[in-house]
């Protein structure tokens, strides 16, 4: 079969790791017999340089028309101002919204090779393996009125947060369909002790738990949550919670797995045929590691591609249809680990050393085998 991939690869690392992630697709498409076509677009802060925007209506419309986009990273300390109106961050959220991909899976899963790699015991994260599940298209992030203005009393400024009926049940029955095919345990996070928000998240949650009797579901706050990820991060299976929820508690939750450089992620939208909420597959997704650009170490070679490559691996499943490939990939990622080899951020004692390039043209061989 054949594919229209968007690559944008963005700022700082997105480049280099991107650059692996391409070479995985491409040892993919030539063992199991498909073709995978490339569109580049210039994305963030490279193309605020270039085009004085982080993202062109023309780069939203190529990516519209491919089966999937494969993102980098974007941002930078060249463009960091907090006060210029142009930030490279303006291209991800203008995909998000754009293509309308509004749930976002985060898989955390603790590889048995790198259990030390956390700063966190053993005995704690060993066997880790939770889904978290964020609204991507609402929230605070999106809530209108956003602004800031003055008054006699100094200046003011307001965030909205803002969730409609359709939001929630649309993104909760992705959640629960998710969790049938796991450990059937939902937990909703929010904070419903306070926000009128996360009371309607609640109500609609007992409607749609209504569909779904086969999955147990449960509540937390939001802080306690935080601090049972810590404590007890076996417990929990499929984590579904709103837009700014999901951000914090994924930065959190990736440092069980001992490296940002390991985790990837999906952002899905309804598919041609989906209906009412339901994710039909495949859909166009886009999918990206969870990192930044990491100015420190770009350009040298450093950057761990395991991200971007586990992505690559959720795009062959999710927008691709090609479980077995994608499995291939994971696998590959398993054997590299397996033989010891780490990139800086996960390298531990008489581990072997490589970089970036050498980590990519690894997960290749193991594919091509
Ligand atoms: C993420 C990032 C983004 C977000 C930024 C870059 C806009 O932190 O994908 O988690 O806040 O969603
Ligand atoms: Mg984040």
């Amino acid at each position: 079969m054949r594919f229209n991939i968007a690559v944008l690869p963005g700022d700082g690392i997105g480049q280099e790791v991107m650059a692996e992630g391409i070479k995985v697709l491409k040892a993919v498409g030539q063992r199991f017999g498909h073709s995978f076509q490339f569109y580049f677009g210039v994305v963030g802060g490279a193309a605020i340089d270039q085009y004085g925007v982080a993202l062109l209506p023309e780069t939203l419309e190529m990516c519209r028309a491919c089966d999937a986009v494969l993102f980098g990273a974007v941002g930078g300390p060249k463009w960091d101002d907090p006060k210029a109106s142009v930030r490279p961050e303006q291209a991800i959220l203008g995909l998000r919204k754009g293509l309308n991909l509004f749930a976002n899976l985060r898989p955390v899963k603790v590889f048995p090779t790198l259990v030390n790699a956390s700063t966190l015991k053993r005995e704690i994260v060993e066997g880790v393996d939770i889904l978290f599940v964020r609204e991507l298209t609402g929230g605070i992030y999106f809530g209108r009125p956003q602004k800031r203005w003055s008054t006699t009393r100094g200046r003011r400024a307001v965030d909205t947060l803002a969730y409609s009926q359709g939001e929630i049940e649309r993104i909760l029955r992705v959640a629960f369909e998710l969790a049938r095919g796991r450990r059937r345990h939902l937990t909703v996070v929010d904070k419903a002790n306070i926000l009128e928000s996360s009371r309607l998240w609640r109500e609609v949650t007992e409607e749609v738990a209504r569909e779904n009797p086969d999955v147990e579901q449960d509540y937390f706050l939001v802080d306690a949550c935080s601090m049972h990820l810590l404590r007890r991060p076996r417990d929990f299976d499929v984590v579904v919670t709103e837009n700014m929820f999901g951000d914090i508690l994924t930065d959190e939750a990736s440092m069980l797995s001992g490296s940002m450089g390991m985790l990837p992620s999906a952002s899905l939208g309804q598919g041609k045929r989906g209906r009412g909420g339901r994710l039909t597959f495949p859909t166009l997704g886009l999918y990206e590691p969870i990192h930044g650009t990491a100015p420190d170490i770009a350009g040298q070679n450093k950057a761990n591609p395991l991200a971007i490559i586990l992505s690559v691996a959720l795009l062959l499943r999710f927008s691709c249809g090609l479980d077995e490939a994608a499995t291939a990939v994971e696998e590959a990622v398993n054997q590299v680990l397996e033989e010891d080899y780490r990139t800086g951020d996960i390298m531990s004692p008489e581990m072997k050393q490589v970089g970036t390039v050498e980590m990519g043209d690894l997960v290749v061989s193991k594919v091509q085998r």
